[in-house]
């Protein structure tokens, strides 16, 4: 998919650049991102908009994956930008990210974080409780700022995949719930308050999602409500956020719709709720961040040992593992992968690809079907782009990975190789002093 190909001499190159030569330069593990395919997935969105006429913003999810230069090429995309954190909206800051297009959410934002982000002028906050409309209009009032908000509401729709849950009251610790009339009273609440400017409403139904209907049950949960908000509040719906989720193709019987199915099934019924009740169109805000990325990064790793039970497995460790992809330890997520430097040969055997981390549970694929490997052989595991490296972590103290956008065969590295004096800096020594 995308830029990805097997070049003449039967490797795996990615945005026009051999992955063994990636290797070579910058080690391994290493996250190759096909950047072009990013462009194209940010476009499709863009055009579907586009073609229905209806007024938009596009917000990257940074969670999925977050540093400078991605944030950039965001910003070069036209994106919005969602953040969940200081360390997020601080990353978007560094990368010179217009802040009239940052959305910040979050269910706890400490006071500290929306001072921040107040005296950055953010384009908007989504507000997720009433602890926090009190903490914002503190600050917008200290700051002598006007604030636009959205309301996170919790429209009792969770999509996964191909399930759906509905409950009256979503049990979640996410935003206002809408059945016992939080949603209704934040309203009024921000519509009372001068320094807030209510701009809509904000729902997000789950991750990973491969059909249109979650969205559409959403959409007609939340007008049932709009619709009475507009006769008892006078509240006019400017804006209606709908949240991120739509699905990647991990691996073979993954089939997400195309990003424009969604977003049509989405306005029309948008559309229709707006007619039947006669109401002015919102504009529509989307978040995504898993179908920006995902399929765009590839993880090279180097093969290292192997365990063979006869008749029961082959293990074949990698140089990695849950450090730099967390998802399947933690999720049971499922990937698929080749040999780089030797694409072309023919499968032979099932490995399961293990983790170099102290725990069983740390297994990247079960039974990969690839060619008689070798220690050295270079393993590439595809669709890691989205919380992926946003995930790593340091376990066993093992320093996080470099990251490299690849396109049109230049790479460019733009996440350094964690070192270990990264990995003790912020350490101190023990207090040697004796003790009396
Ligand atoms: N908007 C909100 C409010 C969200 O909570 C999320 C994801 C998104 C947008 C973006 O969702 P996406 O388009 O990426 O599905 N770590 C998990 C996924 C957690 C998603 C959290 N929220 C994973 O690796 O599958």
């Amino acid at each position: 998919h995308g830029t990805s190909r097997i070049n003449d001499i039967g490797h795996l190159e990615i945005g026009g650049v051999d992955t063994v030569e990636l290797a070579k330069q910058y080690g391994t593990p290493l996250f190759v991102y096909d950047v072009s395919l990013i462009r194209e997935k940010a476009n499709a969105f863009k055009v579907a908009f586009k073609d229905l006429g209806v007024k938009s913003q596009v917000a990257y999810a940074s969670k999925a994956f977050s540093c400078v230069a991605m944030v950039q090429l965001a910003n070069e995309l036209d994106l919005s930008l969602d953040v969940v954190s200081g360390g997020e909206l601080y990353t978007a800051m560094i990368a010179g990210f217009p802040m009239e297009r940052v959305h910040f959410h979050g269910n706890n934002k400490s006071p500290e974080e929306i001072d921040m982000a107040v005296r950055a002028n953010i384009g908007c906050f989504v507000v997720d409780n009433f602890y926090e409309l009190e903490l914002l209009k503190q600050a917008a009032i200290r700051h002598e700022r006007k604030v636009s908000i959205l309301l996170r509401t919790t429209p009792g729709v969770e999509a996964h995949t191909h399930d759906y849950i509905t409950t009256g009251q979503e049990d979640s610790k996410f935003g206002f719930d809408l059945l016992s009339g939080q949603v209704d009273r934040a309203i009024e609440w921000a519509l009372d308050c001068e320094q807030l400017e209510l701009l809509g409403i904000h729902c997000h139904i789950g991750s990973q999602i491969f059909e249109t209907t979650g969205f559409v049950m959403a959409v007609e949960k939340l007008y049932t409500y709009i619709e009475s908000w507009s006769n008892s509040l006078n509240f006019d719906l400017k804006v209606l956020n709908l949240g991120g989720g739509f699905g990647i193709r991990y691996i073979e019987g993954d089939e997400p719709l195309p990003v424009g199915d969604y977003v049509k099934a989405t306005i029309e019924a948008v559309q229709h709720h707006v007619n039947k009740f006669n109401l002015s169109m919102p504009e529509i805000w989307i978040e995504p961040g898993r179908s920006l990325v995902g399929d765009a990064g590839t993880t090279l790793y180097t093969l290292g040992s192997q365990k063979d039970i006869p008749n029961v497995r082959h293990y074949l460790s990698v140089d990695g593992g849950m450090t730099d992809n967390l998802r399947p330890a933690l999720y049971q997520a499922q990937y698929e992968g080749i040999l780089a430097n030797r694409a072309n040969d023919q499968v032979e055997t099932k490995y399961s690809i293990a983790g170099k981390c102290c725990e069983s549970g740390d297994m990247l694929i079960w039974d990969l079907p690839l060619p008689k490997a070798n220690h050295k052989d270079l393993l590439a595991v595809f669709c890691t782009g989205a919380y992926g490296y946003s995930m790593a972590n340091n376990y066993n103290r093992i320093p996080r990975p470099s990251v490299v956008f690849v396109e049109d065969g230049d790479a460019q590295l733009v996440v350094e190789r964690e070192t270990y004096e990264d990995l003790v800096r912020f350490d101190l020594p023990l207090n040697t002093k004796e003790k009396v």
